[in-house]
């Protein structure tokens, strides 16, 4: 298949209102999408992606008053788009639009991604645009242009080139359509600022609230994520820095995290900053945990192509960023 591949989005939009499958970047990592109107086209993307039928698509919406439209937002609903939107941030709604895609579901997921083009695409696709992240299922999401090229060209019908995604892991997940407000996913936005608008979000895994059924509650979080082929290592500081001191000459091992300048290397060097040793493909140096979220898949990725067998990941610092980041490190080492 010939894939169009293009930074015109009226040429991108058209392929949406034709049935047509495209890859496009929003600001958490690349979604893989479909028309949420057009059922068939819908259920192409989880045959290119080899997805569980059970598992539901985020539709992807270009305004606050286009969700309104078609689901129950309520107070609540408005006020967590007003503060969070566009952005990452993906709420669970009642729908009232019962044709939209999955049409068995009472619910929607829906989400305004950040960047004002691809905004502007949905629009002009006479969107929502249904989609889940751009990667096999079971892979790591795609955050680099490089690697969706290498999946998906020649596989969908077009690429949208805009802006690289920043935060580089998926949005946080709510659900308000229980009695009780629901976390389901971390993310960039963490509990603590939702918390000020949700005072009763119940956070599954904190111990707030009776852990009830474990049924997944969101189909999504049962299957296998976010995890690379090589073995996840997630790491102390100390427990790093002594992997990294005590490396040998395979090649078969890669580290991300913080902790590379101050290492003491066997000759006994303090150094101040990174030595070159570490300017190596296999070494990833990050500074804050937004920092380390924003490179963490294509890390994966990149670390996967080169056969690497075992990665070492640092623990995320205390603090903002934290919340999403270690939610996708624990996945990543429990796969
Ligand atoms: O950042 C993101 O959210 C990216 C970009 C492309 O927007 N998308 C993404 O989609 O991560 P996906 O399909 O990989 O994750 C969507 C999650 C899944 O866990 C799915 O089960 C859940 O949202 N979900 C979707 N619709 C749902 C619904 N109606 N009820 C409960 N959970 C739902
Ligand atoms: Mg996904």
């Amino acid at each position: 298949m010939k894939t169009l591949i293009s930074s015109d989005v009226r040429l991108l939009a058209n392929l949406i209102q034709e049935g047509k499958v495209v890859v496009f970047p929003t600001e958490t990592v690349y979604g893989i999408g479909a028309s949420t109107r057009l059922e068939s086209a819908c259920l192409r993307v989880y045959e290119i992606k080899g997805r569980p039928k059970d598992n539901p698509l985020i539709a992807h919406f270009h305004s606050i008053e286009s969700i309104a439209a078609v689901c129950e937002l309520g107070d609540v609903g408005r006020a967590l788009l007003e503060r969070f939107s566009p952005g990452p941030l993906t709420l669970i709604l009642p729908k009232k639009d019962k044709s939209l895609f999955p049409k068995e579901l009472d619910t929607l997921a829906v989400r305004i991604p950040k960047s004002p083009v691809v905004r502007e695409w949905i629009e002009l696709s006479l969107g929502p645009v249904s989609a889940p992240s751009a990667n096999l299922s079971g892979r790591p999401s795609l955050t680099k242009l490089s690697d969706v090229l290498r999946y998906f060209d020649g596989v969908v019908d077009g690429i949208l080139i805009a802006e690289e995604p920043s935060f580089g892991i998926e949005s946080t997940v709510v659900s308000l359509v229980g009695k009780t407000p629901v976390l389901l996913r971390p993310g960039s936005i963490e509990s603590n600022e939702l918390l000020k608008i949700l005072p009763d979000l119940w956070i599954p895994g904190s111990g707030s609230q009776k852990e009830t059924d474990s049924v997944p509650l969101s189909p999504g979080t049962k299957y296998k994520h976010y995890a690379p082929t090589a073995r996840v290592i997630l790491a102390s500081k100390e427990e790093f820095e002594f992997s990294l001191k005590t490396m040998n000459e395979s090649k078969s091992t890669a580290w991300i995290g913080f902790s590379f300048e101050e290492i003491e290397l066997n000759e006994g060097n303090k150094l101040g900053n990174l030595h070159p040793i570490f300017k190596s493909d296999r070494f990833c140096f990050v500074s804050s945990n937004e920092d380390y979220a924003s490179k963490l898949y294509a890390f994966f990725e990149a670390c996967d192509f080169a056969g690497i067998d075992t990665i070492f990941c640092e623990v995320p610092k205390l603090g903002k960023g934290e919340e999403g980041l270690r939610n996708r490190l624990e996945k990543a080492i429990s796969s």
